[in-house]
């Protein structure tokens, strides 16, 4: 199993910083000893791990397409590994500003959900890189919110990370959710919740979201049951969701193997109880305005297309929802083409739609979008070819994340008792 080398390249943050060139040495491009060199990915624990995949049914040939590509282009292929290497990895616990005055903790609003994990915990999770500033002057803070079991810098360094490209006054913060994602979306709500306000508060403004797959979960259910976060949030872009779960059944629990099954997986079954609950009683209709772009050939969350595409939101509420589908917006156009679950990540449309939403009052609307140009994009002119690959080899580090992730459940988490 060839692309395990990879793989576990990825999981181990401290090992790729020391194993991998400084950009400083000179080395050849396309060989990285003894972990990766081009032709020959080899691992001492390809043993090991080819069974478990096997197992698993996971069609490894279309994963290793996207190593496969890192070969194809040496003189990138190190930039793209030492991108991963000098993403601060375990930047889990943070120091930020006291919470002092805030009033955010253990409630802002009475109606709002208790929070079952310690302020300081929740806190610690916010990542604030030292460029952001405070000044509320025509700046956009922006909370970034990963998906199952990627950690948040890694999800975004290769798209949105670079979001200050497309629009300058944009203000990145980002949420590292425990276990990537994995453990119970309910406990990722709460993560998700606290932050809302709490960079609302640090900033005295309202904010915007942007969440890559499972993040879209952990919003919606932060929204539904901790009130107080909707007048905090200007606007929700929802990258892939699966509002709705998926029928991709092989990825669900329980026909996904035992090793695979975290809470986080069982819960996004299309008939999960989870997204039951997250669905009744007006859940599956916006709380903020909200902006989703999917695409038909996203392979891990279905439907993706028609009415009931797991990405739509309805609008009970009238808040303003805009719902994008790649294929529909740019028919027969490049940026209508294979973008996958990641893929959307880097198209070209939901550069251009992300954009919109954040500058305009309400959702983004494709009227104001010059979609002839747009359409016909590969990739934004903000992100290059090695964004793109960067994007795609997300899927390895979820592989790996969801392997290692312990101890795997026999069953869905119970509903929070706010929730009946
Ligand atoms: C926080 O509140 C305390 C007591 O109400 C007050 O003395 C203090 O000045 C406040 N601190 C800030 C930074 O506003
Ligand atoms: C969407 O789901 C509803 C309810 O399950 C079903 O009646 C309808 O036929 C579905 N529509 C499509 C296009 O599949
Ligand atoms: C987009 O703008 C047009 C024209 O102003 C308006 O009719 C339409 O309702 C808007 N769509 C959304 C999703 O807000």
């Amino acid at each position: 199993m060839r692309f395990f080398t990879a793989l576990s390249l990825f999981i181990s943050g401290a090992a790729i910083a020391s194993a991998l060139p400084s950009s400083s040495e000179t080395v050849e491009a396309n060989c990285v000893k003894p972990y990766l060199c081009c032709g020959e990915l080899k691992t001492p624990l390809d043993s090991t791990l080819d069974p478990i995949l096997l197992d698993l049914g996971i069609d490894a040939a279309s994963i290793v397409g996207s190593v496969g590509l890192l070969c194809l282009i040496p003189s990138k292929a190190l930039t793209c590994l030492n991108g991963y290497a000098i993403i601060d990895l375990n930047s889990i616990h943070r120091h930020n500003p006291s919470p002092e005055n805030l009033s955010i903790y253990p409630y802002k609003a009475k109606s709002d959900a208790p929070y079952s994990i310690a302020e300081n915990t929740l806190r610690a999770a916010i990542h604030i890189p030292r460029s952001f500033s405070h000044k509320r002057d025509k700046k956009i803070p922006v909370l970034l919110v990963p998906g199952t079991a990627v950690p948040a810098a890694i999800t975004f360094y290769f798209n949105f990370g670079k979001l200050r490209r497309a629009l300058p006054e944009s203000e990145l913060v980002w949420i590292d959710l425990p276990q990537a994602s994995l453990d119970d979306i309910q406990l990722s709500a709460e993560y998700v919740a606290y932050a809302l306000n709490y960079v609302s508060a640090l900033t005295s403004s309202k904010i915007a979201v942007i969440s890559w797959s499972q993040g879209a979960l952990d919003i919606q259910w932060a929204l539904k049951y901790w009130p107080s976060t909707r007048s905090v949030v200007n606007d929700f872009i929802a990258i892939s969701p699966d509002f709705h779960g998926t029928i991709v059944k092989w990825l669900v629990c329980p026909l996904l193997n035992d090793l695979a099954c975290t809470p986080s997986i069982w819960q996004q079954g299309w008939d999960a109880n989870f997204i039951q609950a997250l669905r009744s009683q007006g859940g599956d209709s916006a709380y903020v305005t909200t902006t989703t772009i999917y695409s038909s050939f996203d392979k891990i969350v279905r439907p993706m297309s028609g009415e009931n595409a797991s990405a739509r939101l309805l609008d009970y509420r009238g808040v303003g929802v805009s719902n994008n589908h790649l294929q529909t917006i740019c028919a027969n156009n490049a940026a209508g083409g294979l973008y996958t679950h990641e893929g959307v990540l880097y198209n070209p449309l939901a550069w251009a739609l992300t954009v919109d939403a954040l500058l305009h009052d309400g959702p983004s609307n494709i009227t104001r979008i010059d979609t002839q140009k747009i359409c016909e994009q590969v990739l934004p002119p903000y992100l290059e070819l090695t964004d793109m690959l960067g994007t795609e080899a997300l899927l390895l580090v979820a592989l790996a994340k969801i392997l290692t992730y312990s101890p795997k459940v026999s069953g869905e988490p119970d509903i929070a008792k706010y929730a009946y």
